[in-house]
């Protein structure tokens, strides 16, 4: 049985401040939602305020991106292993914002999934397409493209214990989410393509959906048998909408 989790991607929001407020109420609120796993993204220079506010809770943390080296001459970047330092548990490869505004090919997001693996993190792979991507009828193709560069380096034993978020990117801060049969069609054909190669790890995979999920629509979706929980921007920068979204799914 795949346990939900439901995540909550800040992006590039909040202060210390505002970051102390929506960890308390998260912390407060997570005792009633014990039936799913809890974790949060916050911006890497909350990293240290982040542990100090969850160590010892059932909340997990990590962090948006990470470099797909170790260590080195790479101005600006931060590491794996330096995740490590703050107990992350996951970390986010190729979120859609990294590959569109940040030039992310489908390899370099493989190496990161490697670089995070190799760490010991687990790594929650981003897959998706775009609006015109849909329209052309590629989808299939694309989420396709984006699973086979982390398969191909990786292999298929790495997702055992690995996440993928399908994330339509006409979704993603849109208001517009998938329909529930749209995610699930989705995340059914990734979960067969994985199934191919091994269908032990496919059962355990999970599959989270993301885009314009909120407390209002979280429960559909969420009642579909191939959708293992949610990757929530928005609306997870307030815990009680953030709390409402994973009660949905217990
Ligand atoms: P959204 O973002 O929930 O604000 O659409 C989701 C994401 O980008 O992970």
């Amino acid at each position: 049985m795949r346990r939900k989790l439901v995540a909550g991607n800040w992006k590039m929001n909040g202060s210390a401040d505002s970051i102390r407020g929506l960890l308390q109420g998260i912390r407060e609120g997570a005792a009633a939602v014990a039936g799913v796993e809890l974790a949060v993204f916050p911006p890497f220079v909350y990293l240290g305020l982040v542990e100090q506010q969850l160590s010892g809770t059932p909340i997990a943390w990590g962090t948006q991106n990470l470099s797909e080296h170790a260590a080195g001459a790479y101005t600006g970047e931060v590491a794996g292993p330096m995740l490590c330092d703050f107990h992350c548990a996951y970390v986010i490869v190729g979120h859609s914002e990294r590959r569109t505004l940040y030039g992310e090919s489908d390899q370099i997001v493989a190496r990161k999934f490697a670089a995070a693996r190799k760490a010991g993190l687990k790594p929650i792979l981003c897959v998706g397409e775009t609006l015109a991507e849909r329209e052309q009828g590629v989808t299939e193709a694309v989420v396709e493209r984006q699973l086979e560069a982390v398969l191909d380096l990786e292999g298929i034993g790495a997702f055992a214990d690995a996440v993928i978020a399908y994330e339509p990117v006409w979704a993603i801060g849109t208001g517009r989410n998938a329909t529930p049969q749209q995610a699930q069609d989705v995340h059914a054909f990734i979960r067969s393509k994985l199934a191919d190669l091994d269908p032990t790890v496919a059962s355990q995979t999970r599959i989270l959906y993301g885009g314009s999920m909120k407390a209002a629509n979280a429960a559909e979706l969420l009642a579909m048998p191939d959708i293992d929980g949610g990757l929530v921007g928005g609306a997870s920068l307030e815990a009680k909408e953030f709390l409402a979204i994973a009660k949905a799914g217990c």
